[in-house]
C-alpha cells in the first residue's frame, strides 16, 4: 500500500493498533484470522454500509477460512436504542453454529455502529473481541479511538455505554468516497476541533489541502486522518476514563448535544432549551455544567462556572 500509517493506542494489555490506508477492508480477513482462535465473525453493519461495503467485508472474511456472518441495522441515530441492540443479540444468539467467547464482532460503518456493536461486543457473553472498520471521517477520528460504545436514552445521547476498547482498528480511506458532502464536513469539523485543542498546525494543513480533502484524495486524507488519530490516541493514552483531559474532545460537545436533543421542542426558544437541557448532560458534575473552553489555538481549559444566562445570550447571538 502506498501510504499507509500506523498509530498505537498504548493503554497496557488493552493497547491496539490503529491502520490508515486505501483499501483496508480487503485486509479485514487476514487481520481477523491472525487474532487467537477466531473462527465465527459477526458483521455489524447499518442498512446503508451493509450495502456499499458488506459483501466486500464478507468476501475478504470467507478468503481467510473465516465463518462470516452480516447482521444489519436500520440505519440511523434514531435506531442507536436498547431496542435495536436487543434485536443485534437476538441475531446473534440464532447464528448457526452457537456463538461462543471466540466470536469476533467487526463494526461497519460511522459512529452509530461503532458504538452500538462495541456496546454489543461488551455485553455479549460478558465480553468478546471486536474490531472497528469505521466508514465515516468523523468515526475515523474520533468514534473508532478509545472504546466508548453504548447506546443513547429517551433522556440524553449515550446515557447508557461501556468503556471496551477494540482489538484493533482498520481504517479504510477509501470508504469516505462515497460520503455526502455534508457526512464530510462533519468530520472535518471535528479535525479542527483536535486542532483548537491540541494542534494549530494542523489548521494549516486542513487549509493547504482543502481541495485534496474535498475530493478526498487518499494520500492526503491518510495523512489527515492518521494526525487525528494520533491526537485522540494521545488523549485517550493519557485518561482512557474520561476523569480529566479526555474531557476536552467534548469542545463543543455540551452545547452540540444540547442542540440534537433539542430538535422536537418548539415551545421555548433555542438558548432556553439549550441551556436548560445542559444541567442532564453527562458531562455534569454536582449539578454544574462543564464547559471546555479555548485560552488559546491548540489549548483548552475546563470551565463550570458558565452561567445558564450567559450559554443563552450565546446561542441567541449565534442563531
Ligand atoms: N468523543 C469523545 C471521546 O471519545 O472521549
Amino acid at each position: 500500500m502506498s501510504n499507509q500509517k500506523t498509530i498505537n493506542v498504548p493503554l497496557g494489555e488493552r493497547s491496539y493498533d490503529v491502520h490508515v490506508a486505501a483499501g483496508l477492508l480487503d485486509t479485514l480477513g487476514k487481520t481477523a484470522a491472525e487474532m487467537p482462535n477466531v473462527r465465527q465473525v459477526a458483521i455489524i453493519s447499518d442498512s446503508n454500509v451493509a450495502k456499499l461495503y458488506g459483501n466486500r467485508a464478507i468476501e475478504s472474511l470467507a478468503d481467510a477460512g473465516l465463518d462470516a456472518n452480516l447482521i444489519e441495522f436500520p440505519a440511523g441515530e434514531v435506531n442507536k436504542t436498547l431496542s435495536t441492540t436487543s434485536d443485534l443479540y437476538d441475531r446473534l444468539f440464532a447464528l448457526e453454529p452457537a456463538i461462543d467467547r471466540d466470536l469476533l464482532i467487526v463494526a461497519l460503518g460511522g459512529g452509530v455502529t461503532g458504538d452500538m456493536a462495541g456496546f454489543v461486543a461488551a455485553t455479549t457473553l460478558r465480553g468478546v473481541r471486536w474490531l472497528q472498520c469505521p466508514t465515516t471521517l468523523l468515526a475515523d477520528v474520533d468514534a473508532s479511538v478509545g472504546g466508548k460504545t453504548g447506546v443513547d436514552h429517551a433522556a440524553g445521547k449515550n446515557l447508557i455505554g461501556a468503556f471496551y476498547q477494540p482489538g484493533g482498528v482498520l481504517i479504510d480511506v477509501e470508504t469516505l468516497k462515497t460520503l455526502p458532502p455534508a457526512v464530510l464536513s462533519s468530520g472535518l469539523a471535528e479535525c479542527v476541533k483536535h486542532a483548537v485543542i491540541r494542534d494549530p498546525s494542523l489548521l494549516n494543513f486542513i487549509e493547504a489541502n482543502a481541495e485534496a480533502l474535498a475530493a478526498c484524495e487518499s494520500d492526503v486524507m491518510t495523512d489527515l486522518v492518521a494526525r487525528n488519530v494520533a491526537i485522540k490516541a494521545a488523549v485517550v493514552a493519557d485518561d482512557e476514563r474520561e476523569s480529566g483531559v479526555r474531557m476536552h474532545l467534548n469542545f463543543g460537545h455540551t452545547v452540540g448535544h444540547g442542540i440534537e436533543a433539542f430538535v422536537g421542542y418548539e415551545a421555548i426558544t433555542h438558548g432556553q432549551a439549550i441551556a436548560s437541557i445542559m444541567q442532564h448532560d453527562k458531562k455534569a458534575k454536582a449539578g454544574r455544567v462543564r464547559f471546555v473552553l479555548p485560552t488559546r489555538l491548540g489549548k483548552v481549559e475546563i470551565y463550570d462556572n458558565v452561567t445558564p444566562a450567559q450559554v443563552a445570550a450565546s446561542i441567541e447571538r449565534l442563531a
